[in-house]
């Protein structure tokens, strides 16, 4: 972390979990533990069809609520797809674009991730840019050539004055539900190289002010390790973001001095 030149974001992604019941629960739960001043933000993603009741039941609280993917186009017959303006319009605040998940089960492609990005830019939403290796990208000795064409794939015809709304989080997909973790090492290296990448293509001022996340088996016992890392500005956390106690654990790693 580098609270100095950017924003820390400790983000939950619940991917499809939680009924409106379950999510009025969680609120209940993790509102009370939230009360002490935070350094990070905190920002909860959650399915689409959940999104107006948690945007309610956060609205006096430290959290921005964000949508877990979005269309590119503003309007027309994409059925059963939202659009960002439609997001913005209802209160969302970010949305995570290129999930693996996304990637790897619904066809969405480092094209569609850009068009995506500039998009839900354009609307007025902070962009989550998924990007990640598997293992075998990983033994094969390619993950930071592949990482650079994710983020500048992603990142094509986006303005410099755009950045300051971009957020990256580096998700090996080993590590996304396995509860196998990256090490802190491994977290930093690539988070740095996509400051890098960033940094070539707009300068050291943009590339320090982008907030860059780390993603995959992120849990209380590893998050204090991970987000000590200079180029680890904060986490995207699925399994351990659905349990209240567990997740404010890993908002309190990130207030650590
Ligand atoms: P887990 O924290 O469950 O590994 O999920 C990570 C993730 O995919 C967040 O987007």
């Amino acid at each position: 972390m580098n609270r100095r030149y950017r924003k820390t974001i400790i983000a939950g992604n619940w991917k499809m979990n939680k009924t409106l019941t379950e999510t009025k629960a969680f609120a209940e739960a993790f509102k009370p533990l939230l009360n002490r001043p935070k350094w990070c933000e905190v920002v909860l993603c959650v399915p689409y069809v959940n999104l107006q009741a948690a945007i309610r039941l956060f609205k006096d609280s430290k959290v921005s609520i964000g949508a877990e993917s979005c269309h590119y186009e503003s309007t027309g017959a994409f059925t059963g797809e939202v659009s960002p303006e439609m997001l913005k319009d209802i209160g969302v605040k970010y949305v995570i674009i290129g999930h693996s998940e996304r990637r790897q089960y619904y066809n969405e492609t480092d094209v569609t991730v850009n068009k995506k990005v500039k998009a839900a830019l354009e609307a007025g939403l902070q962009p989550i840019i998924c990007v990640g290796e598997s293992l075998e990208q990983r033994e094969m000795g390619v993950t930071m050539d592949l990482i650079s064409y994710q983020v500048r794939c992603a990142l094509s015809g986006v303005p410099a004055e755009k950045m300051r709304k971009v957020v990256f989080a580096y998700e090996p997909i080993w590590a996304i539900g396995t509860g196998k973790t990256a090490t802190s090492a491994e977290a930093q290296e690539v988070c740095e190289g996509i400051r890098t990448i960033i940094r070539k293509k707009y300068g050291a001022r943009v590339a320090r002010s982008v907030t860059i996340q780390y993603g995959g088996s992120m849990n209380p016992k590893n998050a204090f390790e991970l987000l000590s890392q200079p180029d680890v500005d904060g986490g995207l956390i699925g399994g351990a973001s659905l349990k209240p106690d567990q997740f404010m654990d890993i908002i309190n790693a990130a207030n650590q001095e």
